[in-house]
C-alpha cells in the first residue's frame, strides 16, 4: 500500500480493522480435501470468534472458522472511501483526475503498473519495450498530494454489494515497516474486505476462447506484457529449432509458420509487427529462415478491421497481402491441438471447407469477455441478472441496480466500444460526478435515499450533473511496412481519413499524445530512435 501523504518509500499501513462490523467466515476441508469458504454477517453467526482469529468448529473433517478482517479508510476522517478496480485506463485516469482532498481513495489491482496498450503489438518482436509502456501506479499516486491515496497489490474477488465491500487476495506478503496502526496483515492469497461508501469497478475484461477446444492450452494472447514476453520467447525459440533443420523438412515448415486468429486490430496489428521483424531484421542475419516464414491472419468476417469504414479496410487488406502475410478470410477456428487447428471457411455457395493448418506459434486475438468478478455480480443486483458482457450502466455509468458502485471501461456496457479512449473519457466524466457531489454533500443522501432509477436520475439532474457524452476522436490503426490507416474525428466531424506511410507519421504522433506519463513517452521516442539506427531487441529470455 502506498500513501502518497507520507514518504511513499516508507510503505505504511494506514487501516483500521472495523471491529463493529466483523464478518464470520467459514472454512472447511470437502472430502477431496479442497478448501471452501463461505461468509456470513456477524450477526447471524451463533458465536463470532473474536475479529482476525481462527477458531475450529466440530462437524467436519478439520473444519474451522475465521473472520475476514474489515479494512475501513473512512474511520480516520469524514471524507467518504472511493475504492477503484483495476489499474489499466479507466482506473488510472479516474486516478489521475479524481480530487484526493475530498475523498480517500484506495486502488486494488494485482498488477501493479499501468499499460499503454495500443503499442503492445509492437513488443513482442522488440520494436518498443515492454519497460517503456508501462508505467507504476505510484507514480501516479504520487502526484495525488493532497489527500490519502493507497494502492493495493492484490485481486478483488468479490464484490458485495449488500455489505458495501469488496474481497480481495494479497498477490503478496505485506508487512509493516513504521507506524502504531495496525497493518492490512495479510499474507500472500490471504483474504480481507475492504469497505467502500463508492466503488468504481475498472477491471477491464479478459481473451475470449468461445470455448473452442485447446485455446486455452496452446494459444497465446496479447493482452498483458507477459504474454508479450511469452510470444517472442516461442516465436524466437521455433526459429532456432527451425534453423537446426533442412530446408523441405515438414517440421522446419511448421516452425517457421506463424497463425493469428482475429482481424480485429489487436491481430492485424500483431501480425503487421511480426512481419516487420521478418522483413527488416531477420532477413539480414538468417535469409532463408526469414523467407520460409509465414504468418496466417485468421479472420472469421469476409473483413478484417471491421470498424474502419470500406475504402479502409480494402487498403489494409492489400498492404497486408503486399507484404505476404496470408489472409485466410470467412474462416474461422474451431479447434487446436498441440502442433495444428482446425479451420472451416464458408464458401460463396453457404458450404464449409475444413483446412488443417499446421503452425509454430498461435495468436489468439477473438476479443474479450467479462471477468469472473463482474459476472459473480450480476446474480448479487436483479437488475443485472441478465447481463452477459459486461455491468450494464446508467447515462452516469452507476451500475444498474446499485445507488454506489460505477463501472468504467471494458467491465461496463455503456453502448460504446470497448476502447481505451472510452475508458478514459468515462473515467474522466466520473471525476467530474464526484466534483459535484463533493461540492453538495447532500448528493450523498439523496443518490442513498432515491428509489429507482427514475429517482437517482432525478437527483443527478436536480444537481447539475450531466449524463456521459462520449466524444469520438477516431481510430487508428498499424499495419506493418510502416503504413497506417487512419479515421480522425471529433464527435460526427471527421477530419483525415486516409492510410499509408504518412498516416504511419499521424498514427505515431497521436500515440504518442495518449501516453500518459512524460516519462513512458520519453521511453517511446527513444526506442523509435534506437530502432532507426539498431533495429530491434528481440532475444529469447529478455
Ligand atoms: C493489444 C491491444 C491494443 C489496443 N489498442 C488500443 C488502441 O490503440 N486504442 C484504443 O482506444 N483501445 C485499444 N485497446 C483497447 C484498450 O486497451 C481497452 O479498451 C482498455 O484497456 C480498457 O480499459 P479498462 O480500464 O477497462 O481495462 P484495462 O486497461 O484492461 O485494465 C484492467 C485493470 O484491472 C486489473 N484487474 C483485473 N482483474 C482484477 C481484479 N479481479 N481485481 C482488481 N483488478 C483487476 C488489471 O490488472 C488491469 O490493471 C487495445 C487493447 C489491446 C489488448
Ligand atoms: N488500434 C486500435 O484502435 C485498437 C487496437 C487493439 C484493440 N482495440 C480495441 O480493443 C477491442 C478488442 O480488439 P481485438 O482486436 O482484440 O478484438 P475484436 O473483437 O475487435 O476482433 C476480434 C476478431 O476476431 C474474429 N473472430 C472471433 N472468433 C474467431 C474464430 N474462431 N476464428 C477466426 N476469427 C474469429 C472476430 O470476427 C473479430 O473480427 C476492440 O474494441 C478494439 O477496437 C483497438
Amino acid at each position: 500500500m502506498l500513501s502518497s501523504t507520507r514518504n511513499a518509500t516508507n510503505v505504511q499501513m494506514s487501516v483500521l480493522l472495523k471491529k463493529q462490523h466483523a464478518r464470520v467466515g467459514y472454512m472447511f476441508y470437502n472430502k477431496n480435501n479442497c478448501r471452501s469458504v463461505s461468509t456470513t454477517s456477524a450477526k447471524a453467526a451463533p458465536s463470532a470468534p473474536k475479529e482476525g482469529t481462527v477458531g475450529t468448529t466440530g462437524g467436519g473433517v478439520s473444519s474451522f472458522t475465521t473472520t475476514p478482517k474489515i479494512i475501513n479508510h473512512s474511520q480516520s476522517s469524514n471524507k467518504p472511501n472511493v475504492v477503484v478496480l483495476g489499474s489499466g485506463w479507466g482506473a488510472i485516469s479516474f486516478l489521475k483526475n479524481i480530487d484526493e482532498s475530498k475523498y480517500n481513495v484506495t486502488v486494488v489491482s494485482p498488477r501493479n503498473y499501468f499499460l499503454f496498450t495500443p503499442l503492445l503489438p509492437s513488443t513482442p518482436v522488440g520494436t518498443v519495450d515492454e519497460k517503456s509502456i508501462i508505467e507504476p501506479v505510484v507514480n501516479f499516486a504520487l502526484k495525488k498530494k493532497k489527500g490519502n491515496v493507497s494502492y493495493y497489490e492484490a485481486t478483488a474477488t468479490s464484490i458485495n454489494p449488500d455489505r458495501n465491500t469488496v474481497t480481495i487476495q494479497s498477490v503478496s506478503n505485506v508487512s509493516q515497516t513504521k507506524g502504531d496502526k495496525p497493518n492490512l496483515g495479510i499474507q500472500q492469497n490471504d483474504t480481507c474486505e475492504l469497505k467502500y461508501d463508492y466503488l468504481v469497478s475498472a477491471v477491464g475484461a479478459e481473451p475470449n476462447t468461445f470455448g473452442i477446444p485447446g485455446v486455452e492450452k496452446y494459444g497465446m494472447f496479447l493482452k498483458e506484457i507477459e504474454h508479450s514476453l511469452k510470444i517472442r520467447k516461442q516465436f524466437i525459440a521455433n526459429v532456432e529449432k527451425a534453423n537446426m533443420l533442412p530446408k523441405g523438412d515438414p517440421e522446419r515448415k511448421r516452425l517457421l509458420t506463424i497463425v493469428v486468429v482475429g482481424g480485429g486490430p489487436t491481430g492485424v496489428e500483431t501480425a503487421g509487427e511480426l512481419q516487420d521483424y521478418v522483413d527488416q531484421d531477420l532477413k539480414r542475419f538468417m535469409p532463408s529462415i526469414a523467407e520460409e516464414v509465414q504468418i496466417h491472419l485468421v479472420e472469421a468476417l469476409p473483413v478484417i478491421l471491421n470498424m474502419f469504414e470500406k475504402k479502409l479496410t480494402s487498403y489494409a487488406q492489400s498492404v497486408l497481402e503486399q507484404t505476404s502475410i496470408k489472409l485466410e478470410l470467412k474462416t474461422a477456428v474451431s479447434k487446436v491441438e498441440e502442433k495444428y487447428l482446425i479451420a472451416k471457411t464458408k464458401k460463396d455457395d453457404g458450404s464449409f471447407t475444413e483446412t488443417t493448418i499446421p503452425y509454430g506459434t498461435l495468436i489468439w486475438a477473438t476479443g474479450n469477455k467479462a471477468r469472473k468478478i463482474v459476472t459473480d455480480l450480476f446474480p448479487k443486483i436483479p437488475e443485472q441478472n441478465n447481463a452477459r458482457r459486461g455491468l450494464e450502466v446508467q447515462e452516469n455509468l452507476l451500475v444498474n441496480g446499485s445507488k454506489n458502485i460505477f463501472a468504467v471501461g471494458d467491465n461496463a456496457v455503456a453502448g460504446f466500444a470497448p476502447t481505451a479512449q472510452v475508458a478514459h473519457q468515462e473515467a474522466e466524466y466520473l471525476c467530474k460526478v464526484f466534483s459535484k457531489m463533493s461540492n453538495n454533500p447532500s448528493v450523498y443522501d439523496e443518490l442513498a435515499n432515491a428509489k429507482d432509477a427514475k429517482a437517482i436520475q432525478t437527483v443527478f439532474a436536480k444537481n447539475g450533473i450531466k449524463p456521459f457524452k462520449y466524444v469520438h476522436y477516431g481510430a487508428l490503426a498499424y499495419l506493418g511496412a510502416e503504413k497506417a490507416i487512419a479515421n480522425i474525428t471529433y464527435g460526427k466531424r471527421s477530419f483525415y481519413t486516409g492510410g499509408g506511410s504518412l498516416t504511419f507519421y499521424i498514427w505515431r504522433v497521436l500515440y504518442l499524445s495518449m501516453i500518459l506519463s512524460a516519462r513512458s513517452r520519453f521511453k517511446v521516442i527513444a526506442d523509435w530512435f534506437k530502432l532507426a539506427l539498431f533495429k530491434r531487441d528481440c532475444f529469447k529470455e529478455l
